[in-house]
């Protein structure tokens, strides 16, 4: 169904986030006819620009970002006069008056619009953002805000944000999103979890020896060299999306899926992740930074040499760990979580593997088996499968087995489906006030306290990250961090 009346006021709207990710997942929400026909988005810059303008620069945009397909021009027609454009220098309070002509006052229900203000900002102007928002009056009830990450750099500056917010908008107003959570394949984990009892029955340390959980990609710093080098691959993909994705394969079974069920349930997981200290860091953790090689054909060079690098910086541009989770479900199964930029493949994956059988029957010299694999594989090419054993059709003397696969492609059971962007979910969720796909602001904070005691770990180690060449799965140190367990990762190729 569609979404709800609403004025999408959108805070940063010529930056890069909303070119590239807000406005085109907007247009496809028009195509898919679910924005309401009065809805209206009102694009907030600084740029001095007359709506005609505003609406040009938008189109371009859109023309040159659509791969898949060329703008519609009906669609277009319809989602151009839904654009509005305020110019605002963002750091003015003064200027903020601008925005009465925005403010519905109508007051008869039939015109009323909700208010969501994105703040596609760098956070630092969010407590300017709230101010001016509250000046003419646009932080009530319904308003609701939408925060971008980051959401600060640590714990401390993470809770001065959020105090900053909650000075004028209530906790249930607030939708701090976390891209990952509008990712259709995550969302499926809860189906998969819940909506199978062979999994939710086998979904427990009685049966699952390891989890990893693996964000491969094969882009590097994007031309964000300064943003991306005071955070690092810890800060940018594992404080939040990898941590999303553990709680939700690791929560227990929400009493219904709806906000407050799912939030405090994830929540218990990161309250029960085990802390990574000096004790165990040097064992547990692996970092890197990658130096010039391939990526495919194409020759990339190092972190340091990245155009507006520093030469000396010591930022991880890959990570990979083990951690546990300290409560009755996954008690002595540990949880690998790897990341890095400059993979040889994009990838992201959930590999669940399960116990071995006690006992092997089929052949006398091989001890054991290999593990039933589960795998989520979140992206690209997202889908399902289970590696299993299976008898080689034949007559033979013995028995002889292979290791086989279940495969189930969405691409292939879903035909015809067009698999949403992230943000078209999460900006329609917001614009329904679903609240259960953004992360709460305790959820924030435990996975922050988590990722600074790592953090201050690796400070009192000697040695800063392990180098890596492009193009190859990560330092060999993230390799022997699964040997010593005696495992391996899923699949290097
Ligand atoms: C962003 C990070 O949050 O997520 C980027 O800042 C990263 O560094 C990106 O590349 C990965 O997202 P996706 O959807 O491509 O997996």
């Amino acid at each position: 169904s569609s979404a709800a009346c609403c004025d999408l006021i959108l805070f940063g709207s010529c930056g890069d986030l909303a070119r590239r990710k807000l406005l085109p997942a907007l247009y496809q929400l028009e195509k898919a006819g679910l924005l309401h026909s009065d809805t209206r988005i009102i694009g907030v810059a600084r740029e001095s620009l007359s709506l005609a303008e505003y609406r040009a620069k938008v189109g371009e945009d859109l023309r040159q970002l659509l791969t898949r397909e060329t703008l519609d021009e009906s669609v277009w027609q319809r989602f151009e006069k839904k654009l509005s454009y305020c110019e605002i220098e963002l750091s003015d309070l003064d200027q903020y008056e601008a925005l009465t002509e925005w403010v519905d006052t109508s007051g008869a229900s039939e015109h009323e619009r909700t208010p969501i203000c994105y703040f596609a900002t760098p956070p630092h102007l969010f407590a300017t953002l709230c101010k001016g928002l509250h000046s003419v009056g646009l932080t009530r009830e319904p308003t609701r805000v939408v925060l971008e990450k980051p959401l600060g750099q640590d714990l401390a500056s993470s809770q001065k944000i959020n105090r900053q917010v909650a000075e004028y908008f209530h906790e249930s107003q607030v939708y701090r999103i976390d891209h990952y959570l509008g990712k259709e394949t995550v969302l499926n984990l809860l189906a998969l979890r819940f909506a199978n009892s062979i999994f939710s029955d086998q979904w427990s340390h009685s049966t699952i020896d390891h989890i990893q959980i693996t964000a491969a990609e094969q882009v590097g710093v994007e031309g964000r060299w300064s943003y991306y080098d005071d955070a690092g691959q810890l800060r940018d993909m594992v404080q939040n999306h990898l941590l999303q994705v553990l709680s939700l394969i690791a929560m227990e079974p929400p009493t219904r899926l709806d906000t407050e069920s799912i939030r405090e349930e994830k929540l218990k997981v990161l309250r029960s992740l085990r802390p990574i200290d000096r004790d165990n860091v040097h064992d547990d953790t692996v970092r890197g930074q990658y130096t010039a090689g391939f990526v495919g054909d194409h020759k990339v060079p190092g972190y340091l040499e990245e155009e507006g690098a520093a030469t000396d910086s010591t930022t991880e541009t890959f990570v990979a760990l083990k951690t546990h989770i300290d409560n009755w479900r996954w008690s002595g199964v540990p949880f690998y979580l790897r990341t890095g930029k400059r993979m040889p493949h994009k990838r992201t994956e959930v590999v669940i593997t399960f116990k071995r059988q006690p006992h092997n029957i089929f052949y006398e010299t091989q001890s054991q088996l290999p593990p039933n694999r589960l795998i989520i594989r979140l992206q690209p090419d997202e889908g399902v499968e289970i590696q299993m054993m299976n008898k080689v059709p034949g007559l033979g003397k013995q028995m002889q087995l292979k290791p086989t696969t279940l495969d189930l492609s969405f691409y292939e059971t879903f035909e015809n489906k067009r698999i949403a962007d992230a943000y078209e979910r999460l900006l329609l969720e917001a614009m329904q006030g679903n609240q259960y796909l953004f992360v709460a602001r305790e959820e924030v904070e435990h996975a922050w306290r988590w990722i600074d005691g790592i953090r201050a770990a690796w400070q009192q180690l000697p040695e800063g990250p392990k180098t890596y060449q492009a193009g190859t799965w990560g330092p060999t140190a993230a390799v022997t961090l699964m040997a010593q367990d005696g495992r391996e990762w899923d699949d290097e190729d």
